[in-house]
């Protein structure tokens, strides 16, 4: 919990921070003056959209040092954004520093700087300081907002700096930040999860659950729009618990009547909300808003009530199909996505049919379909009935083909329709373009660079499964 007397620190913090920018700024023009060219940096980011939005924190500090962004990873400095969220991202990145160790001996001088959720866990710092020593530099997810220092530090050193918090109450406002779009933007309004749910690596990675407080939201939201940003997507691990811990509780629902507010934004989109603290509240908040999108992404993980229990969801299929048919009586229109896990330890093929019937009840848009993957430390690793992976793999195939034929029948109630569109890029055929409806469905059309970031009506003429051709209807 922030109280008023930290703000000073924090705002020394911010200013702490600035001039550590400076610093490495001064140190990096010497070096391209020395070498005659500029100096290069390539940033990926693995995992989810809280990743993307402190990649363009770390971003936008790399170009205010000077760096130049590429996408080639022959650069002087390479960074990793990692995610753990399943084991897959976790092997990608020991995959790719393999080839980042040949790319390093041909060029001695390049950095290679690792930070995010990955490197919470003991156990990979431990692997990394032994087998991966060319890394330069380990930071976690607490301490970001330290990116400019650490990153100076580097510059000045030889030795591998490893800097991982074990947690933090600091919410640090008001670093320079660059934006992947200039007309939507990601806005974290709070850290951490409290959740705990059996499976899931999370809260032990990004620690205890802390809300921004709302005034230091509505500015940074203020301040996007002005900047010509329409489109805000709020973010959070479970952003129906929103504003629970601050000094002054608010809850989410009177956070998105304050930004229902600012002027010249046009769309609030938000992600993500458990179904155990969906309020009425926040169902009649967005029934009533121009702004907010009918657009819900509300994780099921599982439909049998068994499992759900095992995975401390604290919510069974009854209570979620209840909220469901509430959210649709007050929003009829509203469009449901969703998680769900297959092969949660001790899942049996009765656990799963309970799975696919509510797939069949629930009517989602889109499901996010992911394998269980067994997370060290998380209390659904150490259960003895892990399900055999064939097994697992062939109800996943079951899983998907029926969350696409849904997917299907749900997008095909748009067909013919005409619906407001904001215009997002080009995709990779010239000429043709991408936007989003509130709905967040996708469609493709003929358009030009001049529509980019405005709001044209286009009429959705083929159904492709989980996006549309159409046309502009203007
Ligand atoms: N295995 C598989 N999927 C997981 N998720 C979280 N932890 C795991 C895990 N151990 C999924 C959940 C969550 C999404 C972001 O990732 O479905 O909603
Ligand atoms: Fe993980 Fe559950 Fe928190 Fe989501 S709510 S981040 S699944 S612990």
């Amino acid at each position: 919990m922030i109280k008023d007397t930290e703000t000073k620190e924090i705002q020394n913090e911010t200013e702490r921070q600035r001039s550590f920018i400076e610093l490495a700024r001064a140190l990096t023009q010497q070096k391209m003056q020395t070498i005659g060219r500029p100096l290069t940096y390539c940033l990926t980011t693995f995992g989810c959209q809280m990743n993307e939005k402190q990649s363009e924190a770390v971003a936008g500090i790399m170009d205010e040092i000077g760096y130049v962004r590429q996408d080639s990873e022959e650069a002087d400095v390479v960074i990793y954004n990692t995610c753990t969220v399943r084991e897959n991202a976790n092997l990608k990145v020991y995959g790719r520093l393999g080839h980042l160790h040949s790319l390093k001996d041909q060029n001695p001088d390049m950095k290679i700087v690792l930070f995010g959720c990955m490197m919470q866990e003991p156990q990979v710092v431990e692997k990394i300081k032994k087998t991966y020593s060319f890394v330069n530099l380990v930071f976690g997810t607490h301490n970001i907002f330290k990116f400019a220092e650490l990153f100076y530090d580097m510059l000045l050193s030889d030795m591998q700096i490893v800097d991982i918090w074990e947690g933090t109450d600091q919410i640090v406002e008001d670093l320079p930040t660059e934006r992947n779009y200039t007309f939507k933007s990601g806005v974290n309004i709070m850290f951490g999860c409290n959740n705990f749910c059996s499976y899931c690596i999370v809260p032990y990675v990004r620690g205890r659950e802390r809300s921004r407080k709302p005034e230091a939201i509505v500015k940074e939201v203020e301040r996007l729009v002005a900047d010509g940003v329409s489109e805000v997507m709020l973010l959070g691990q479970n952003v129906n618990s929103y504003g629970k811990t601050l000094e002054n509780p608010v809850t989410f629902a009177q956070l998105l009547t304050m930004l229902e507010e600012v002027e010249g934004l046009k769309r609030i989109r938000f992600m993500t909300s458990h179904p155990k603290d969906l309020s009425d509240e926040l169902i009649e908040v967005m029934a009533k808003s121009k702004k907010i999108c009918h657009h819900l992404h509300l994780p099921l993980q599982s439909g049998s009530s068994r499992v759900l229990k095992e995975m401390n969801r604290r919510y069974d299929k009854e209570k979620y199909l209840n909220l469901v048919e509430k959210i649709r009586t007050a929003i009829p229109d509203i469009s449901l996505t969703t998680d769900i896990i297959v092969g949660f330890p001790g899942e049996t093929e009765e656990d799963f049919q309970e799975t696919l019937d509510v797939v069949k009840k629930a009517g989602y848009d889109t499901a996010f379909t992911f394998i269980y993957s067994k997370r060290t430390g998380t209390p659904a690793a150490a259960k003895e009935d892990q399900v055999p992976a064939d097994v697992t793999k062939e109800r996943f195939n079951r899983l998907l083909a029926l969350v696409q034929e849904q997917g299907r029948i749900r997008s095909s109630r748009f067909a013919g329709t005409v619906q407001e569109v904001l215009v997002e890029e080009e995709s990779k055929e010239k000429g043709i373009f991408t936007g989003r409806t509130q709905y967040n469905l996708l469609v493709h059309f003929p358009a030009d660079e001049s529509l980019l970031g405005t709001y044209v009506n286009v009429k959705l003429e083929e159904c492709k499964g989980f996006y549309y051709l159409g046309s502009l209807a203007d």
